[in-house]
């Protein structure tokens, strides 16, 4: 989170005044910067420089144009797990021939159009949707489907039960046993062509030895696997995980930090850790990072509406809701909040809540910041992943503006929808 910090007290993405952004385009706003997420990416790189991996940046964490696009110029590959999000790679400029295609429920529509669109492979996560692709294949004469199994590996992982996906209690992937008897079966299928073999364990991991532990139980079945059926490619997923807490103060990427009371794994261990298990396999490796590249390259901008007190609490009412930004509700995730114009002294402990009408929208619990008045701006830190990609309209509220920052430039990759934009296609009785 180095491009973002406080310049002369007040918050600045890379060379732009966040106060200046709010003013002019209003709030609530996303604001990202473009210069993170690029080092983002060449840091990750950087480190696994060994292996030279493809990265396949996971678009579900964000799918704006101007951010994929701002990837696939870097030479980026995109994870992608729904027709649309195809669709928007390839209106960004990404290639298919980078593109792995994954999720648990694709329809035939969509496996044609991946097959038409020519991406690197499907990510097959059921015998059955094996089948499926074969057939839909089969359809298209001479067309041959590449596919990789996801293997699920019955590893722990990820910071949330509803973020952990390596289990067997996860609908995810195929079980580890499974895995060699469903490459055999497939082998003679000239509708298949068998091209790697992936897996992905959770998001917001921040230890090293679930990574390490996964690998290692994998090494073997895919040197097998490459030996018997010639695979190409082992993807090993995203979910690395960043820091939420103290991002801003760290003053350096923020995902590194070491918080006093955990241990955060740092990207020279992550790689460490996988270098030397994946180095001799003499296969291309792949990795889909989602919030690693873009989780703390975000923010959310909101306005303070109001100020009031119960017998217990107070509370801070802002602009933005759970429909904006729902890691908190969903996930009791945390998200640091910090004052976007310079920090007035004092300190107050109050809650941060949004205008949906549900107990659940929430920012904050009892969080310590400096006193706030109506109309003053706060910056919800880290919320570049999963922030504007999971919004939504309930209460019918329109989806925030999104800007994206490079060095003094802001410019909106998407407009603030209009209350009439939300009933588009519907009809009156
Ligand atoms: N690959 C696959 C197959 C995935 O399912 C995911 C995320 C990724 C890669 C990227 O994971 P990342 O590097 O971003 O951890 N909405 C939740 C996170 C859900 C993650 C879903 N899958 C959140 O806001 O924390």
């Amino acid at each position: 989170m180095h491009r973002i910090q406080r310049k002369g007290g007040e918050l600045h993405v890379e060379g732009v005044s966040v106060e200046a952004l709010a003013d002019r385009y209003g709030t609530p706003l996303y604001v990202y910067s473009a210069g993170t997420i690029l080092d983002h990416y060449r840091r990750l790189r950087g480190v696994l420089r060994a292996l030279n991996p493809l990265i396949c940046y996971s678009v579900k964490a964000n799918s704006n144009l101007a951010i994929l696009s701002l990837l696939a110029r870097a030479g980026s590959g995109f994870d992608v797990v729904s027709g649309g999000e195809l669709e928007r790679v390839r209106k960004a400029g990404g290639k298919p021939a980078k593109c792995v295609y994954a999720g648990v429920g694709k329809t035939e529509e969509e496996i044609e159009a991946g097959l038409r669109a020519g991406v690197k492979a499907f990510h097959v996560e059921s015998e059955e949707e094996l089948h499926t692709i074969a057939m839909v294949a089969g359809r298209k004469r001479g067309r041959r489907a590449p596919v990789a199994l996801r293997v699920n590996p019955d590893v722990a992982a990820g910071g949330h039960a509803k973020i952990t996906t390596g289990t067997y209690a996860n609908k995810f992937g195929i079980p580890f046993e499974q895995v060699a008897a469903i490459y055999r079966g497939a082998s003679g299928d000239r509708r298949l062509h068998l091209r790697g073999i992936q897996m992905h364990i959770g998001s917001q991991i921040t230890q090293a030895a679930p990574f390490r532990a996964a690998v290692r139980k994998m090494v073997p079945l895919v040197e097998r696997l490459r030996d018997r059926h010639g695979l190409e490619y082992f993807d090993i997923g995203g979910g690395v995980g960043i820091v939420y807490q103290d991002a801003l103060a760290s003053g350096r990427d923020g995902w590194w930090k070491t918080p006093k009371a955990q241990r955060f794994l740092t990207l020279n261990e992550y790689a460490l850790s996988l270098v030397s298990l994946l180095r001799n396999l003499k296969m291309q490796i792949l990795l889909e990072p989602g919030r690693f590249l873009v989780g703390n390259a975000g923010m959310l901008v909101t306005e303070v509406l109001y100020r009031k007190r119960t017998g217990q609490k107070h509370f801070t009412v802002v602009d933005a809701g759970m429909n904006d930004l729902i890691r908190p509700t969903l996930y009791e995730a945390f998200h640091q909040i910090e004052p976007v114009g310079k920090p007035r002294p004092g300190a107050i402990s109050t809650d941060v809540v949004g205008p949906v009408c549900e107990s659940g929208d929430v920012f904050g619990h009892d969080r310590t910041l400096p006193p706030v008045e109506r109309g003053d701006r706060l910056a919800i830190l880290s919320a570049g992943a999963y922030g504007f990609s999971m919004a939504s309209n309930y209460n019918t509220r329109p989806r925030p503006a999104e800007i994206l920052v490079s060095g003094n430039r802001a410019r909106v990759v998407r407009s603030r929808e209009r209350a009439a934009d939300l009933w588009r296609g519907e009809r009156r009785s």
